[in-house]
């Protein structure tokens, strides 16, 4: 690939500029309008474009934004004549790298261009080694790096390709769902449907119609046969989500289908054949469902052949900056915007975060900041409050973590508040105490007690 493209309608310099860069070392192609650099922009890769800032029909900006949207490392520089001087700089607003005023002096040029053919590459050398780390710490569209994370992407490419059941168990967000697709995904089933089939929103009176299907007549309603989800999962794979809330007459049926991979529709005489894989999800403790009888201890042992076990967000912070870049790019993609990245304070208070929705809840906070981004970098300024450690969660949440101590509580309150106090009166205890309503003996009773140590200024005996 050559390095530099020359846009030039006057032959003579352009001539003269390829010589200079031939001698220099670089290998270069020459064109005389827009047109004829776009038809060699579409067939070739340059570092630096080298354009003139006139050119016949159009301009120096056609050529750069043509590169902006072609090659987005490459490196644009402007020649202009003096009068043009101002469009130039318009241009590197725009993202040009360099102006050079004609008549041009080599050295110059060349210096620059030395400069731009290094950024170029290093451009490209980075997006590169982004795309290899992506690559490497990702599935399908699953991200994360944490030891944790990479443990059950190996599990899931290990088993995708097998009919073994799969549970996956973790909180809500942690990514059940992208596990289970993932591992769709992977498996030579990837041209079958992935049927979703969340258990916890069919009325128990449509269940097994929906799951198994129905024939004409076999209830009120059933005016035609209907194939169910379990069909339509046919040599694909079917999720079952949220399988806790299946109700106990349907985990027979269920645990009937996974032994012999048949089913029966709802008012059918015969049984259907089926060749799918089945995958479950729960974020409740299933083992507390079996033991409560709310769930059937046979069919727990017969989906509990692979169980995936996916961790809290909290507990592999490490995920966080890949799983934040992904979210960035996709979400600034889809808003049309240039977001950069996170500032280092936003990301410190994100990374201090515990997350309690997991990754969903990290994706929502994402979303809504590019929402509210401009552009650039995403600051602090558009996280929640939640983030920021300013929670505004009622006082009552507080009560399902097993109570709190009122004294200790309040003596907190209190010595919070003498602190502050001591600070806006810039250490003198008589305003401080003034301001907090106390006589001076009462306040420095509390001093005492909570061993705040405030400078003596002799004032004491004044009260
Ligand atoms: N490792 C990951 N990489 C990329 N995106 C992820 C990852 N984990 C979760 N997500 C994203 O987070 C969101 C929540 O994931 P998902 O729906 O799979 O969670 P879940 O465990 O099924 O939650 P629930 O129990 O509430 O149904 C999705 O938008 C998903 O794309
Ligand atoms: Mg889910």
């Amino acid at each position: 690939m050559p390095d530099i493209l020359i846009v030039e309608d006057e032959e003579s310099l352009r001539n003269v500029l390829q010589i200079n860069f031939n001698r220099e070392g670089y290998t270069s192609d020459a064109a005389e309008s827009f047109q004829q650099a776009k038809e060699l922009m579409d067939k070739n890769r340059y570092d630096v474009i080298l354009t003139d800032y006139r050119l016949k029909g159009s301009s120096g900006f056609d050529v750069l934004r043509y590169q902006q949207e072609k090659m987005p490392f490459a490196q644009t520089i402007l020649m202009t004549a003096y009068a043009t001087v101002e469009n130039a700089i318009d241009a590197l607003k725009l993202g040009a790298y360099h102006y050079l005023i004609k008549p041009l002096k080599m050295e110059e040029l060349n210096a620059i261009v030395k400069k731009a053919i290094e950024k170029a590459r290093i451009l490209n050398d980075n997006f590169l080694l982004r795309q290899k780390i992506r690559n490497q710490y990702s599935v399908d569209n699953l991200i994360g790096k944490s030891p944790k994370m990479l443990k059950v992407f190996d599990i899931i490419k290990r088993i995708a390709d097998t009919r073994t059941t799969v549970l996956l168990t973790g909180q809500s967000g942690t990514g059940k769902e992208v596990i289970a697709r993932a591992i769709h995904n992977l498996s030579s089933r990837r041209e079958g449907r992935f049927v979703v089939v969340n258990c916890g929103a069919l009325p128990e009176s449509l269940f097994e119609s929906e799951l198994f299907g129905h024939v004409r007549g076999a209830f009120t309603g059933a005016v035609s046969d209907k194939q169910g989800l379990v069909e339509a999962a046919d040599k694909g794979t079917l999720f079952l989500d949220e399988i806790t809330e299946m109700p106990l007459s349907l985990q027979v049926k269920l645990l009937g289908l996974l032994q012999n991979s048949r089913a029966r529709r709802v008012g059918g005489t015969e049984e259907y054949e089926v060749d799918i894989r089945v995958i479950v999800a729960t974020n409740k403790d299933i083992e507390e469902e079996v033991k409560s009888g709310r769930f059937r201890e046979d069919l727990y042992y017969r989906i509990n052949v692979i169980k995936i076990d996916i961790p809290p967000l909290k507990e592999r912070k490490e995920d966080i900056p890949l799983l934040l870049d992904n979210f960035i790019r996709i979400y600034s993609a889809e808003q049309n915007k240039a977001i950069k990245g996170i500032s280092p304070e936003a990301l410190r208070l994100i990374m201090n975060y515990d997350f309690p929705g997991n990754v969903r809840q990290l994706e929502n906070i994402i979303e809504r900041a590019v929402t509210l981004t401009r552009e650039g970098i995403i600051d602090t300024d558009v996280l929640p409050d939640v983030i920021k450690g300013k929670t505004s969660e009622p006082v009552k949440n507080i009560y399902q973590y097993g109570g709190i101590d009122l004294d200790a509580k309040l003596q907190e309150i209190e010595k919070e508040a003498i602190l502050d106090a001591l600070r806006e009166a810039n250490g003198k205890k008589i305003h401080a105490a003034k301001l907090l309503g106390l006589t001076f003996r009462s306040f420095r009773y509390r001093l005492a007690k909570y061993g705040i140590a405030a400078e003596d200024e002799g004032e004491e005996e004044k009260e």
